[in-house]
């Protein structure tokens, strides 16, 4: 170990869990000297944490890569030194053709091996090091274990990865082959890391998965427990004000979960539970192994325990066979439910999944179109729910100062951005604001009166 004082950028790409990861990476490389740079340009080490979900993913981390040559080049002539590494479902999926297409890459490492980034970097700089290394091993097991006991906290919120990899294979999804099959995490080392995250002044915690719902692990009694039963424990720890979890399917909601939003003070009234589809047909194709019927009734289960609870969800449109007939069914589903906010995607083929084979492929004008009417119902549905807050007083964890002065910024229990009338000092508290207005991104707000003093 060594502390000598190192710039380290990390890019993160896609999703929570990859933001996440990026964190764990730092907290990995800060014992062996490594502080973030602010640019790529000062850094000594410099990880593009890459997405594999989409196509333009991809292209993005090569037109990155294409950047930051220059400006390695630049480091080496200057008699420095920048290790370029390539991580996440990008490296794990096409590692190969990274390092063949961009030879300047030194590093590619998936998301289960970032464990060994301290070995890896030894083997790269070392004395006898200037070989390229490719490492897209699987241990997801022996990399929880040696994740470090430290974690850095900026902020009151905070994810924490609890189960990871997927069994389901949708058949449009790559992450069951970048992330591979269903690990969780045992209890004990998840409450672990609860407590330290709340130690360090965290308040919100999300309990990250690619199929978070389907987490089982092993508890500390020696039973298997589900993600109800996790909840109901991190529910009795003093300092977390609030729970969430992400992303769930449909498929692997168990009555504990459920019972969990309707017993738990701290479980938050928002549910990301993606759908895919409102056509059987297409859910069919997709392998989702669930109708839009039984997606219904499971939200419906929720909607009875927490009247309250809004839903967000992931479309994607275009799929192979996609008929008008069958957009319509996706455009029906999302007006019956009325959620807070969604995603919509156009269908993007990925090597290596079994709908990249599958006939009947849907014009880019067709989808296009298809995405924009999707999306502006998704955009009035979000506003009008935003809308309804206006005049209500509501909780609101402050988590960053503003973008402009005199203003800070938080979260709402649904899970909406809030923009507030309120010093920087806010940050970190929960607050009662009062809703003033309200767009389709965000609310705005000011802080209720009689607690401007504690402010
Ligand atoms: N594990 C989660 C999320 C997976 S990826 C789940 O089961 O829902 C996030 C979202 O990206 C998916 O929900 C899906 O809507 C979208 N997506 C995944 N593969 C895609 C593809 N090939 N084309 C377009 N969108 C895709
Ligand atoms: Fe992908 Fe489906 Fe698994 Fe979600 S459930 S990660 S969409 S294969
Ligand atoms: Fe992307 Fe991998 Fe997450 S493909 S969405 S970074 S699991």
């Amino acid at each position: 170990m060594t502390n000598t004082t190192k710039k380290l950028y990390i890019k993160t790409y896609g999703c929570q869990m990859n933001s996440y990861d990026t964190k764990r990476m730092e907290d990995i490389l800060r014992p062996l000297g490594y502080s973030s740079a602010d640019e790529p340009k000062d850094a000594d080490m410099v990880i593009l944490n890459t997405c594999h979900i989409r196509e333009k993913a991809t292209d993005k981390v090569f037109s990155d890569l294409g950047r930051i040559r220059p400006l390695k080049q630049q480091r080496e002539k200057d008699g420095g030194q920048m290790v370029l590494a390539v991580a996440g479902c990008v490296a794990q999926a096409e590692g190969d053709v990274i390092l063949s297409r961009a030879r300047y890459v030194d590093l590619v490492f998936g998301p289960q091996t970032y464990h060994q980034l301290p070995e890896m970097i030894a083997q790269i700089t070392g004395a006898y090091g200037s070989k390229r290394i490719i490492n897209t091993d699987m241990p997801v097991e022996e990399k929880f274990d040696h994740l470090p006991q430290e974690n850095a906290v900026n902020g009151p919120s905070a994810f924490l990865s609890v189960q990871e990899g997927c069994d389901k294979f949708c058949t449009f999804c790559v992450v069951p082959y970048t992330r591979g099959s269903e690990y969780s995490r045992p209890v004990a080392d998840i409450l672990n890391e609860a407590k330290r995250l709340i130690s360090s002044g965290v308040k919100d915690i999300t309990l990250l998965g690619q199929n978070v719902n389907a987490f089982h692990g092993e508890g500390p009694d020696g039973k298997t427990w589900g993600l109800g039963r996790l909840l109901q424990e991190l529910n009795d720890f003093q300092g977390v004000e609030r729970l969430r979890y992400m992303t769930s399917h449909p498929n692997d909601v168990q009555d504990d979960l459920i019972a969990a939003h309707r017993d738990l003070e701290k479980v938050m009234p928002y549910l990301h539970l993606p759908v895919q589809s409102g056509s059987d047909k297409i859910l069919k194709a997709m392998n989702r192994k669930h109708t839009a019927q039984s997606y219904l009734d499971v939200l419906a289960r929720f909607r009875d325990a927490r009247p309250d609870i809004v839903f967000s969800s992931d479309f994607i449109v275009g799929f192979p066979g996609e008929t008008d007939e069958d957009f319509e069914a996706t455009y029906n589903l999302v007006e019956k439910v009325g959620y807070g906010s969604a995603y919509s995607f156009k269908y993007s083929a990925r090597p290596g999944t079994p709908a990249a084979n599958m006939q009947g492929l849907v014009r880019e004008d067709v989808k296009d179109a298809r995405l924009a009417r999707l999306q502006s119902l998704i955009t009035s549905q979000s506003l009008a729910f935003n809308q309804s807050f206006i005049g209500k007083t509501i909780p609101v964890l402050f988590d960053d100062e503003g973008v402009r002065d005199g203003q800070a910024h938080g979260r709402t229990e649904h899970n909406q951005s809030i923009h507030v009338k309120a010093p920087k000092r806010v940050v970190g508290q929960i607050l009662d604001v009062v809703v003033t207005s309200a767009g389709q991104m965000a609310l705005h707000g000011e802080v209720k009166q009689e607690q401007n003093e504690a402010a």
